[in-house]
């Protein structure tokens, strides 16, 4: 039997799945969930503490598949969907997601990323229509911190960020969700375990961490399908406004007012999926942390947004 490889954060939602499922161990494939089976958050949550981020399909139910995604989307993206918020929270994050792990796995592809564009599109809509989308959002715990769900729950956090700041340009705020969604790509495909606390890397460790901005930004600066604006905002985005950032330790007017927004919530989201603070502990430390590295209007809307959660 042929088999097709489908993303474990696409099987979202209260929808039964209409496929078999497969695990793929190195010499055979293992039947994991059957036909009629629902994919409940249970299921989800070993999965991600396994780290299996993609289960296997028959390839002649790969139709079935499609279909199931399409239904997903319309659930959580259609605005007369009739799908409870927290399920569509699940759906849109999932979908995003998915979307990022594509470019990240291929950034050459023109496709994927328009794609991407195309989910955090929607994704910002679906940010901007509900008042209970982005605690949803939240809840769903990082437990594997994983690079693409860090990205998104950044994304969110970043677009409510400036919306509360005033910034209500839709199409600055479409970059914003792209930007935020990518902007650890120089982190994908590194030999550094960065999934730990800065302090316990060595000088030399510390060092090819503080590369991942430039190596991301510059890998991409050549594909011409990438936004100007979301390769600043990965570039930029570790720059803190009293010199001491990284890469180029850049000072505040100097620093994108996108990369800002971004950076401030990356710094929120490191401490609760990095460096293993509880959201309390992590709200604190970024607000002592970030006084005189961001600007203060922001940092009292994070904590304004965080607090509200
Ligand atoms: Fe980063
Ligand atoms: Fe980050």
């Amino acid at each position: 039997m042929e088999y097709t490889p489908v993303r474990v954060s696409t099987l979202r939602g209260d929808q039964k799945i209409d496929f078999d499922l497969y695990v793929k161990l190195p010499t055979k494939y293992i039947h994991y969930a059957r036909e009629g089976s629902q994919f409940n958050k249970e299921r989800i949550i070993r999965l991600k503490e396994k780290k299996v981020r993609k289960l296997y399909i028959p390839a002649d139910q790969e139709e079935l598949y499609q279909n199931y995604i399409s239904l997903n989307l319309d659930n959580a993206f259609s605005k007369d969907s009739s799908a409870s918020v927290e399920s569509r929270a699940h759906i849109a994050q999932g979908m995003t997601q998915a979307s990022v792990e594509e470019v990240f796995e291929d950034p050459g592809s023109e496709s994927a990323y328009n794609h991407a564009k195309e989910v955090t599109k929607k994704y910002t809509d679906f940010l901007l229509s509900n008042d209970k989308a982005l605690s949803s959002i939240m809840e769903i715990q990082n437990t594997d911190k994983d690079l693409a769900h860090h990205c998104t729950r950044v994304a969110s956090l970043s677009v409510n960020l400036a919306i509360e700041i005033g910034l209500s340009d839709k199409k600055q705020l479409e970059l914003l969700a792209l930007g935020a969604s990518l902007h650890d790509f120089g982190l994908y495909d590194t030999d550094l375990n960065w999934q730990r606390p800065t302090s316990e890397m060595t000088p030399e460790e510390l060092a090819l961490y503080k590369e991942h901005p430039k190596k991301g930004a510059e890998s991409l600066q050549d594909k011409k399908h990438l936004d100007q604006a979301v390769i600043t905002i990965i570039m930029e985005h570790e720059e803190l406004g009293n010199g001491k950032g990284f890469p180029q330790g850049l000072q505040d007017k100097k620093i994108d007012r996108l990369a800002k927004i971004v950076g401030l919530c990356n710094l929120y989201d490191r401490l609760v999926t990095f460096e293993g603070r509880s959201d309390e502990e992590a709200i604190k430390q970024m607000a002592f942390d970030s006084v005189g590295s961001f600007p203060l209007e922001n940092i009292n809307a994070l904590k304004k947004i965080l607090k509200s959660l």
